[in-house]
């Protein structure tokens, strides 16, 4: 079954064959073709093959699906409260994750599923059409097996972040911690897991510690990223380099040092920013265009979590970056799409080519640009995922003309 996509004004491909040799590969005037779960075909509207049915896009623009490379969606309660205290001068500091820690493990199964499942519908709504979800709000080894099944549940981008923080009961001896971490919870949860991260920072782990916690992980059969440079400059960001770490996201406080490392990797690390948490925790914003400049390849992920960026929308991550962070508002689409997929080490999703699974975001505007143009706006309007229409179900069918 073969559906044609027609009358969009500007598609974003991410393929720069497409178009001038732009990294977004934008094609005007264009339309695409969807053989079940992948992409058939995409080109000028004018040279667009017949299919079995067609739907018009109605003047309006197409880009990839969102790839949400950073989430921390198994949780229980929330932190408005801690929110509140930062905007009146509080600083935020790794603490506050010991409050959701304590309601997650006293949540039940069911209540945590339908969290999860909420967060990742939102997720939809705003476009993200494949996301990463960490644990790291149990701490023992049956709640980080528990919060890694649930996630499974929603992803297969599923990470074990049994070193979040060192809980209160191990508070004295965080060797004993560390010990537990890379011994029985990693056994129990490598099986629920494809990623392994360390919350590397002050207040967290530090760098040695991190390397034995990945270097564990890694060892299970576990692909590492990381959290570093976040809270202040972290050697943790060069070993994200060194380890070869899909992704070290944060990056707040990179130095020239890190990112020339982050330039010289750029083909295996990406350096994932997240101005959701620099947002909410008002933080100072990393500089993108440092890092862009060197050579670096860069991601922007939502951070999705109760206590430092409580946001599942990646266009509004995509606004603050561009008007906050020195992204170009290209920059920050690709970031967001095909920099998602890359912290994600996939090649079948964030590009819009034939062969690719078909996951795209129809936006009720002209033109990508609106997303940083119009913030706050909700422009998605329609969210195809592997074929199907996911969301804003009621927004097409009167397009669609069966020719079948
Ligand atoms: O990525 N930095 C560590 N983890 C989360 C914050 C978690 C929390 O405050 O609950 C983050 O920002
Ligand atoms: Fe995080």
């Amino acid at each position: 079954m073969t559906v044609l996509y027609t009358d969009i004004r500007e598609l974003v491909t991410n393929d720069p064959a497409n178009g001038d040799g732009d990294p977004l590969g934008i094609i005007s005037d264009a339309a695409l073709v969807v053989d079940g779960a992948e992409i058939a075909w995409v080109g000028r509207r004018a040279d667009a093959p017949d299919a079995d049915d067609r739907v018009s896009c109605a003047d309006t623009s197409v880009i990839p699906g969102f790839v949400d490379s950073h989430a921390h969606l198994v949780f229980a309660g929330e932190r408005s409260a801690e929110f509140a205290a930062r905007m009146s001068g509080q600083p935020y500091g790794a603490g506050g994750i010991a409050s959701t820690v304590a309601a997650t493990r006293a949540a039940d199964e069911a209540t945590l599923l339908a969290g999860v499942q909420r967060l990742a519908h939102e997720l939809l709504r705003a476009g993200v059409t494949t996301f990463e979800c960490k644990s790291g709000y149990g701490l023992t080894v049956e709640d980080e097996a528990r919060s890694l099944r649930i996630a499974g549940a929603v992803t297969d981008e599923t990470t074990f972040l049994g070193a979040h923080v060192v809980p209160a009961e191990f508070r004295d001896d965080r060797a004993a911690y560390i010990d537990l971490v890379t011994g029985p919870m990693l056994q129990a949860c490598a099986p629920h897991a494809r990623w392994v991260d360390v919350f590397c920072d002050r207040g967290a782990f530090d760098v040695d510690e991190t390397r034995h916690i990945l270097t564990a992980g890694m060892a299970a059969g576990l692909d590492a990223r990381l959290h570093a440079g976040q809270l202040g400059p972290s050697a943790g960001i060069r070993l994200a380099v060194e380890l070869g770490a899909a992704s070290v996201d944060h990056c707040t406080y990179a130095t020239d040092d890190d990112v020339d490392a982050l330039a010289g990797a750029a083909g295996t690390t990406v350096a994932t920013l997240l101005p959701g948490a620099e947002f909410s925790t008002r933080a100072r914003y990393p500089d993108a265009k440092r890092l862009i400049d060197a050579g670096a390849t860069v991601a922007l992920a939502t951070d999705c979590n109760p206590g430092s960026s409580f946001t599942t929308s990646m266009p509004f991550c995509i606004a603050v970056a561009v008007r906050d962070m020195n992204f170009t508002p290209a920059q920050a689409l690709w970031a967001a799409t095909a920099g998602g997929a890359a912290a994600l080490r996939r090649d079948d999703i964030g590009v819009l080519a034939a062969g690719r699974r078909a996951d795209f975001v129809r936006l009720d505007a002209p033109s990508y640009l609106h997303l940083a143009y119009r913030p706050g706006v909700p422009l998605v309007c329609d969210v195809v995922k592997a074929g199907q229409h996911m969301a804003y179900p009621s927004s097409n069918p009167e397009n669609v003309e069966s020719r079948s």
